[in-house]
């Protein structure tokens, strides 16, 4: 039997109308543009306004949005990963909630949480349902309302942050198109660094856990960014390695969009020039599990099949890796 592989047929994002800018956080806490442009690179973030809409009615936009422009009927959808770290609830999966907001009757659908490489490790579990050729239209959101978790009396975390979500849809293929390796890598030592600290099960919400801001994103900034540049720099470069790659070969370099000096650490690392860098940090900011998909759908129409592609990311958890992907379409 011919190997199947998983192919990317097709990419939808979605960010919310609301722009936040350096100018309008400068009148929330003690920093500047100047500050926020030279350390991080980035000039504004989109935030979800309105009572009561949540990660899913991003995350749903933005399938709603794939399924109309490939043409899939909601019925036809075999499975539904939405990779989140900021679910609508704590049960059920907001996976669950985007099938039923947008009638996809047929499938399965959970949630990951991977950090901020969330949409990586989804994209190789997605991918692995498609390859065992039981699955054969599977959805990968990326959504997140990080402005839920985000302190905006913390000047160090909530210039990084904004909303968004972006979507793939997976197919088979038997041409040597779509995910052709990943490496994944997780050290969970590296939570004392970047965790919520209440509102799970060692800490359920409290009185006192409100009063201490404990809802929120902790994040001690210098360690993640020592580990971000190093864990995205390493595994990118060792993927370039084990697949014989040099950067005349690389079409583009799909990086997590943290800060803008991790992400120049990476592709200088990789020795990529800086044309063949995805970057929308500026506008965007950090999504987390949105920030690849949105990417990808910014720059579908200048993708061209057989492109490679270098996705790399670091987030919460530890957790990093890259994935190596032909590019499957010509848009
Ligand atoms: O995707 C999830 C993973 N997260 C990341 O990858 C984030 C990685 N970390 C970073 O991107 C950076 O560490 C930050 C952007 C969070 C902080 O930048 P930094 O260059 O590491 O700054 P720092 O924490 O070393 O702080 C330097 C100074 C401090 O002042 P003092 O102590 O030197 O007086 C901070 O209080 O900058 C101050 N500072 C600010 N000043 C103006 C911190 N945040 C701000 C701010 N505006 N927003």
């Amino acid at each position: 039997m011919e190997k199947i592989n998983a192919a990317i047929s097709g990419v939808a994002g979605y960010v919310p109308e609301y722009i936040l800018t350096n100018d309008e956080l400068s009148k929330m806490v003690d920093t500047s543009d100047e500050w926020i442009m030279t350390r991080i690179g980035i000039k504004e973030r989109r935030i979800l306004k309105g009572e009561g809409l949540g990660t899913s009615d991003l995350g749903t936009q933005a399938v709603k949005k794939l399924l109309e422009k490939t043409g899939t009927k909601p019925e036809e959808v075999d499975l539904l990963i939405c990779t989140t770290v900021t679910p609508d609830m704590q049960f059920p999966a907001t996976a669950n909630i985007i099938s039923d907001k947008l009638g996809i009757k047929n499938a399965f659908s959970f949630d990951l949480n991977a950090g901020c490489s969330g949409f990586l490790f989804g994209l190789s579990t997605a991918s692995k349902f498609v390859q065992s050729g039981k699955y054969k239209k599977v959805v990968l959101v990326g959504a997140d309302k990080m402005s839920s978790i985000v302190d905006y009396t913390d000047r160090s975390v909530c210039p990084i942050f904004g909303d968004g979500a972006g979507a793939v849809l997976l197919e088979p293929t038997t041409e040597d198109y779509g995910v052709i390796d990943e490496m994944l890598h997780v050290d969970g030592a590296g939570r004392k660094h970047l965790h919520q600290k209440a509102g799970g099960s060692i800490k359920p919400a409290s009185h006192e856990s409100v009063d201490a801001r404990e809802h929120f994103i902790y994040q001690e900034g210098q360690a993640v960014f020592k580990a971000a540049v190093k864990g995205m720099a390493d595994v990118s470069v060792e993927m370039m390695k084990k697949h014989n790659l040099t950067s005349d070969d690389i079409a583009w370099l799909v990086p997590h969009q943290a800060n803008m000096r991790i992400i120049a650490a990476t592709a200088k690392r990789m020795e990529l020039p800086p044309e063949k860098v995805m970057i929308n940090i500026q506008k965007f900011g950090n999504t987390t599990d949105g920030t690849l998909p949105l990417l990808l759908w910014e720059w579908e129409d200048k993708l061209k099949k057989g492109d490679k592609l270098i996705l790399s990311t670091f987030g919460a958890g530890f957790t990093w890796g890259a994935i190596y992907l032909k590019w499957a379409y010509n848009s």
